[in-house]
C-alpha cells in the first residue's frame, strides 16, 4: 500500500517491535509509509531474542532500551525522547506476555509471582507508560495513545488463561486514562485483534485452534498484523479525533459472529467420524 501522508509531521514511540512478525513491527512500517518519525522501544532482553535493530535502521528511528515495568527505565526513556523529538503525537503499546500461559500453569492453579508479572507486563504497563509521559510532559496536546487487546477480555478461550485477566485490566485503564486525559483531548483506545501469527500468539497453547476456529467463524477472516498496522494509522491520525475510551475490535467480524456453516461442516464431520469410531468399537 502506498502512503497517504495521513502522520505528516507526527512524532511518537513504538512498544514491542521484537521480529517482523510482531504487530508493532508493523505499525512502525505502516507509520513510516505515512510520514510519522518515531523511537522504537523493548525491554533490554528483546535485544537478544529478536531483530528490532533492523527495523529500527529500515525507519530511520532511534532505539530506546527500556523494562516497561520499570519505573527508572520509563523515566530515562522519557529524557531520550524529549532530546530526540521535544514532544511526541502518539504512543504505542504493544507489549504483552502471559508468565503462567507460557509455563503451561492452569488457571485453576496460578503461581502468583507470575500472575503478578503477567498483570505487570501485560497491563499495569500501559498504566506507566502513561503516567511518565505525562510526568515529564512528553506527551502534545491533541496526541493518541493506542494499546493492543483481545476479545479473550470479555469472553472465555480456556486456554487463554491469565492472559484475559491481563487484557480486561489493559482495556479497563484505556477507559480510566481517557477521562483523565479528554481534558487535553488527548485520545486513549485498544484495538481488539484477531489472532496472529506472532511470538506472543504462539506462546499460547492451544493458539493453532483459536486462529483456525476464528478464521472459519469471521466473514472476513482473521485480520492480519498488516490491516491492523493500517488500522492504528488512522486511530493516530487526527481523522478520529473524537474517538477515545474505546475497544475496538479489528477481528473480521469474529466479535458479531455465533457460529458459521464452516463451523457446523465441521461439526458434522466430527460426529460422523465418532459414530465410526464407535461402529468400530462395537
Ligand atoms: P510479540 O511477542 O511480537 O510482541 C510482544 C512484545 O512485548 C515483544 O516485543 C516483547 O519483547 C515485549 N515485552 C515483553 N515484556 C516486556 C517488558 N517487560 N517491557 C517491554 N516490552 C516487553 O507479539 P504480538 O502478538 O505482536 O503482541 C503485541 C500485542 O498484541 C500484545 O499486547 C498482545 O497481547 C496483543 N495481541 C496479540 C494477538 C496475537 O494473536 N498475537 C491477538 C490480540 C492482541
Amino acid at each position: 500500500m502506498s502512503g497517504h501522508g495521513l502522520l505528516d509531521g507526527k512524532t511518537g514511540i513504538i512498544f514491542g517491535a521484537l521480529t517482523e512478525s510482531s504487530i508493532a513491527w508493523h505499525i512502525a512500517e505502516a507509520c513510516d509509509r505515512e510520514g510519522a518519525a518515531f523511537a522504537l522501544s523493548n525491554a533490554p532482553v528483546a535485544r537478544r531474542l529478536g531483530n528490532m535493530d533492523a527495523l529500527a535502521e529500515k525507519t530511520g528511528s532511534p532505539v530506546i532500551w527500556a523494562d516497561a515495568t520499570s519505573d527508572d527505565d520509563l523515566a530515562d526513556l522519557y529524557e531520550t525522547v524529549e532530546e530526540e523529538y521535544g514532544t511526541i503525537d502518539f504512543i504505542v503499546h504493544s507489549i504483552g506476555m502471559g508468565v503462567n500461559v507460557r509455563k503451561d500453569q492452569p488457571y485453576e492453579d496460578l503461581n502468583y509471582n507470575w500472575y503478578q508479572q503477567t498483570l505487570d507486563i501485560s497491563a499495569i504497563s500501559l498504566h506507566r507508560i502513561v503516567h511518565h509521559a505525562l510526568e515529564s510532559d512528553a506527551l502534545n496536546d491533541g496526541g493518541s495513545i493506542l494499546s493492543l487487546s483481545y476479545i479473550g477480555a470479555q469472553r472465555i478461550f480456556s486456554k487463554y488463561s491469565e492472559m484475559g485477566d491481563a487484557k480486561a485490566l489493559l482495556e479497563s485503564i484505556t477507559r480510566s486514562f481517557g477521562y483523565r486525559l479528554g481534558k487535553r483531548d488527548i485520545r486513549i483506545n485498544a484495538i481488539s485483534q484477531s489472532p496472529t501469527k506472532t511470538t506472543a500468539g504462539s506462546g499460547i497453547e492451544g493458539f493453532d485452534a483459536m486462529y483456525e476456529f476464528a478464521e472459519k467463524v469471521s466473514p472476513l477472516g482473521n485480520a492480519s498484523a498488516e490491516s491492523c498496522a493500517d488500522y492504528a494509522v488512522t486511530l493516530l491520525s487526527d481523522l478520529t479525533r473524537m474517538v477515545t475510551m474505546q475497544i475496538l475490535y479489528h477481528d473480521g467480524g469474529f466479535s458479531s459472529m455465533g457460529i458459521s456453516d464452516e463451523i457446523v461442516e465441521a461439526m458434522k464431520d466430527s460426529f460422523a467420524d465418532d459414530a465410526d469410531d464407535e461402529e468400530n468399537d462395537a
